[in-house]
């Protein structure tokens, strides 16, 4: 999208409050990589999660909790975001970010490794928001799959991978993961699936069959 539209969407549409704002200038103090969403990114996630009406959402990767803000935000006051973070720095500064956004009775952190977590989860969940590590994310995939409702949404962050999916001579672990990941959610016919080329790639999917 041309510089100009794209500047014309984002303040139009995806405005930031203080809190968010905050948050995520800490996280940058923090050292944390600007890895996180945009507020594009999270406008629409907002969005998704309104349009089915979730009330449970799961987070593969809290990071420093931007993310989660924005999902939780979608949920009504009964609402509960479960999120997963396994680097301690990382949660810790997740914490703060839901505390500072109202959020700790709706956000439950899980410090731990998403694939030693994932078994533990009751199913049930109305969507999955993947944006966790790249290496096991087939194994993501199947985990979501497994704890979404039927007609739940499964959301993965990083579709392009910044290109390197389509780079033949990127055979890195993490570029296969993503790889791995798409595949799925375009071919498994528990899913149907599209990508929404907002910043990195968004996958959006819909649990068909069980
Ligand atoms: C990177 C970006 C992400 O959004 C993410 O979830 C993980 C890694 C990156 O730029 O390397
Ligand atoms: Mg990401």
């Amino acid at each position: 999208m041309d510089e100009r539209l794209e500047r014309y969407v984002a303040e139009l549409f995806a405005v930031e409050d203080p809190v968010l704002a905050r948050v995520r200038g800490r996280h940058a103090e923090a050292g944390l990589p600007a890895i996180h969403i945009s507020p594009e990114e999270g406008q629409l996630l907002l969005v998704l999660l309104r349009a089915i009406g979730a009330v449970t959402v799961l987070e593969l990767g809290a990071l420093g909790g931007y993310s989660g803000i924005w999902l939780a935000r979608a949920l009504p006051p009964h609402g509960r975001l479960t999120t997963i973070e396994k680097d301690p720095r990382h949660a810790t500064l997740a914490r703060q970010a839901f505390a500072e956004a109202g959020f700790q009775g709706r956000a439950r952190q899980i410090e731990g490794a998403a694939l030693d977590v994932l078994p533990t989860l009751p199913p049930g969940f109305d969507a999955v928001f993947v944006d966790a590590d790249k290496e096991p994310l087939a194994q993501y995939f199947e985990w979501s799959v497994r704890l979404l409702r039927p007609g739940g949404l499964l959301l993965c962050d990083n579709a392009f991978f910044h290109g390197a999916v389509v780079d033949p001579a990127d055979r890195s672990a993490t570029a296969q993961g993503v790889r791995a990941f798409n595949r799925l959610a375009a071919t498994d016919p528990r899913v149907v699936s599209a990508v929404i080329p907002i910043r990195d790639g968004l996958v959006v999917g819909v649990k068909v069959a069980g």
